[in-house]
């Protein structure tokens, strides 16, 4: 925290993430939090006076990838009581729980409540991420800032069917109970429920099948499945994981498995930056002669679970052909600095409200 002149005012935020999928980038989120730290040093070096204090947030868990839920540390600080009593059970994929492994990071307090964690309303006047583009628009279009208005709504949902298994060559084909194709056959009616919508802007992904035992020679006893889908209207989104719940229960009922779960992680909806923000990156973008275009996010970020409880505003710079969430990743020095320069100039106004 860089204590402003006016202490007591709210303070200015910024920040991003630096945990990461499997075989990921290395951009999507530390561009937003090493350019957070230098878009602070840059100010300070220019002798800059900050008003109200700026701080640099480091989000924990952005991905789900560790404990199943998205944007952990920004939806507990944004006041989620029903993450913070599921947090109360949650495991990671080794066994280890929540609450372990924050104490071995030194961060659970003595009582594990994590409602203390809850940020007031008020507390920040502004918070502003800097993130790489993750689609190819701006590298296409040859413009150099993103400026987001919105961001999509997302949702997961966890589903698990359970058959009857058994030997792959003596069981014949009519009398089995395939809970992996029961899977496979859910996998499908994602994409066919999302191309229904009729909207580009509906997505939906199975990024994890996992079938149990896991040997050629035995028929699936129980499949694993997650979903992701989005949109940036949350009702066509919402319209979508109706379809999903009831492709779920006709596979089960039509090839004999059991749905035995069918469990939607987050349904989250969509956030708007706002205005004033979006007008002094906007501003900072023609000062420094950086062409810039509005845009909507279609990825989500700690910034969906702070706009709601602090305006909020996200700054995106160009990626290489837009790639993310792989190891192609890339963002040239030349469009880091940028949008350090666009970050730093956004909050030195935000700081002088
Ligand atoms: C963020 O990593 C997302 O999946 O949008
Ligand atoms: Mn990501
Ligand atoms: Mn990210």
């Amino acid at each position: 925290m860089w204590e402003g002149l006016q202490p007591e005012l709210a303070a200015v935020a910024t920040g991003s993430h630096i945990d990461a999928i499997p075989y990921s980038g290395k951009y999507d989120g530390v561009v937003g939090v090493l350019g957070a730290i230098e878009a602070i040093n840059v100010l300070k070096r220019s002798g800059f006076k900050p008003k109200r204090s700026l701080e640099v947030i480091l989000f924990t868990s952005e991905e789900p990838t560790r404990f199943g839920i998205s944007c952990l540390g920004s939806r507990l600080l944004a006041g989620s009581e029903a993450l913070a009593n599921a947090l109360k059970t949650t495991v990671d994929g080794q066994n280890i729980s929540f609450f372990d492994a924050a104490r071995s990071a030194g961060y659970a307090n003595d009582q594990d409540d994590l409602s203390s964690v809850f940020l007031k309303k008020g507390t920040y006047s502004a918070f502003v991420e800097l993130h790489i583009e993750q689609g190819p628009i701006l590298e296409e279009e040859g413009i150099s800032i993103g400026i987001v208005t919105a961001i999509a709504a997302p949702a997961s949902i966890r589903v698990e069917f359970e058959g009857n298994g058994g030997h792959a060559g003596a069981v014949l084909m009519p009398k089995r109970n395939d809970a992996g194709l029961a899977a496979a056959e859910l996998a499908l009616a994602v994409e066919r429920h999302v191309l229904e919508s009729g909207s580009i802007d509906s997505v939906g992904t199975v990024g994890i099948l996992e079938l149990h035992p896991g040997a050629i020679n035995s028929i699936p006893s129980k499949s694993h499945i997650e979903i992701d889908t989005r949109d940036i209207d949350e009702e066509r989104r919402n319209i979508i994981i109706e379809k999903i719940r009831q492709s779920a229960n006709t596979i089960a009922i039509n090839r004999g498995v059991r749905l035995s779960e069918f469990k939607i992680i987050n349904q989250d909806p969509p956030a708007l930056s706002e205005k004033s923000i979006i007008e002094a990156m906007e501003a900072s973008s023609k000062e420094l002669n950086l062409t810039h275009k509005l845009m909507i996010s279609r990825a989500y970020h700690d910034s969906l679970f702070m706009a709601r409880v602090s305006p909020m505003g996200m700054i995106f710079i160009p990626c290489y052909k837009g790639y993310s969430h792989k190891p192609e990743e890339f963002s040239s020095v030349d469009d880091i600095s940028n949008g350090v320069k666009v970050l730093a100039l956004t909050l030195a106004k935000l700081s002088l409200e």
